[in-house]
């Protein structure tokens, strides 16, 4: 006798059983419950300062993730602020929330231009690539046997920088020249041969020309790393859409064949769905990040390279796009780009992410 057939058989089992059942139906259907049915991933971004302070935040983890990445912690200027001093231990509560909430956990970002620690700038132009070596091989075998996935190197693309190959004029580029991304992908496979190392881009995703022109940069840039023979994994499409700007499902189809036909794997790394361009009532807000989020996860999940989704958030309530230093919204409204609202109510958004895990075909 099964759970659902003891109830039925107990007295003034209609409702007992209704909560129970209810209970029962919303333990199947979560998030990370619809996506491993179909051999897909889903996981969310959290903070310390986050999971800190909010035991419904750490609960909704536990029930609807798979997986979580450090928004912030396991950036290089929080770990190295002084040369020579690393200091994990902001990224290992993280890591720790993880393995007692029996979550994955992604390492992002290992190089990227931006969280730089202030002395690395001064170091790339006398030491050269000593500083990317030491920096990748120790976050690597610091983090060797409970981190797989990595982004290896971050947003390297800035077709806005004029430069050769649409490269990002970093401080990387300037002072090891274009080839440091392969070499992070070589590093970091020395220092850790069993991860899955991806490069992680965002602006990948509208139909308008400035997502145009990223995709064509990318795809240039993956199948140059490929002829160079970087052990390169992945493409992680961070996936920070917007309501409002175009999106063509089947041009954005086609760039992910295209990535796929490389032999490379997808992850959604970094999703959210900015509304501040909505001036509708909320309810109509929601319904249009919803359908967006339906237009683009059908497009993603339909592409078998696609390994899974993480959202950059749970809670419109944590989303950097509501954060002091970032209000995307002038109305005194939170920008509803997540599938939870303020007080942890599912909202369209969580809805359609459901829809697209069950309507994904099975990996
Ligand atoms: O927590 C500290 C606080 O103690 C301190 O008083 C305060 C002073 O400014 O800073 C707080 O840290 C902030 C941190 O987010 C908290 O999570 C930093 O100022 C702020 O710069 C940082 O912003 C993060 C940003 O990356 C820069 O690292 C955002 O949360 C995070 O969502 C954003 O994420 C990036 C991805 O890594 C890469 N892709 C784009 C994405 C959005 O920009």
């Amino acid at each position: 006798m099964n759970r659902r057939q003891l109830l039925a058989a107990l007295p003034g089992a209609a409702m007992t059983a209704l909560p129970l059942v209810a209970e029962a139906q919303t333990v199947e259907r979560t998030l990370k419950g619809l996506a491993s049915a179909k051999g897909l991933l889903y996981g969310a971004a959290v903070a310390n300062w986050q999971s800190d302070r909010d035991a419904l935040l750490r609960r909704t983890f536990s029930r609807q993730c798979a997986a979580v990445v450090p928004e912030w912690e396991m950036k290089w200027g929080i770990i190295e602020g002084t040369r020579g001093q690393r200091n994990y231990s902001a990224p290992d509560r993280i890591v720790s929330f993880a393995s007692s909430h029996r979550l994955a956990v992604r390492g992002h970002p290992a190089i990227w231009h931006r969280n730089l620690p202030r002395w690395v700038d001064g170091a790339l132009k006398t030491e050269g690539e000593t500083v990317i070596v030491e920096h990748i091989r120790d976050l690597l075998t610091h983090y060797k046997g409970k981190i797989t996935s990595w982004d290896i190197v971050n947003e390297a693309i800035e077709p806005k920088d004029g430069q050769p190959d649409s490269l990002r004029n970093s401080v990387f580029l300037r002072h090891l020249g274009p080839d440091y991304i392969a070499r992070c992908f070589e590093i970091a496979a020395q220092a850790d041969p069993g991860i899955q190392a991806f490069y992680n881009e965002y602006g990948l995703y509208h139909n308008d020309a400035p997502d145009t022109a990223r995709r064509a940069a990318v795809l240039k840039l993956l199948a140059k790393l490929k002829s160079q023979g970087a052990p390169i994994y992945g493409l992680g499409i961070q996936g920070h859409l917007t309501v409002g700007r175009p999106f063509n499902p089947s041009t954005f189809a086609s760039f992910l064949r295209e990535v796929a036909a490389l032999g490379l794997k997808i992850m959604i790394t970094e999703l959210d769905i900015d509304d501040r361009r909505l001036t509708q009532t909320i309810s109509e807000r929601d319904r249009l990040v919803a359908e967006m989020a339906t237009q683009f996860l059908t497009v993603a999940l339909d592409e078998r390279a696609v390994e899974g989704l993480l959202t950059w958030g749970l809670s419109d309530k944590y989303s950097w796009l509501n954060s002091t230093t970032n209000q995307t919204r002038t109305d005194g409204t939170m920008n509803r780009c997540l599938p939870y609202d303020e007080k942890f109510d599912r909202k369209p958004f969580w809805f359609a992410l459901a829809d697209a895990f069950n309507r994904a075909p099975r990996r």
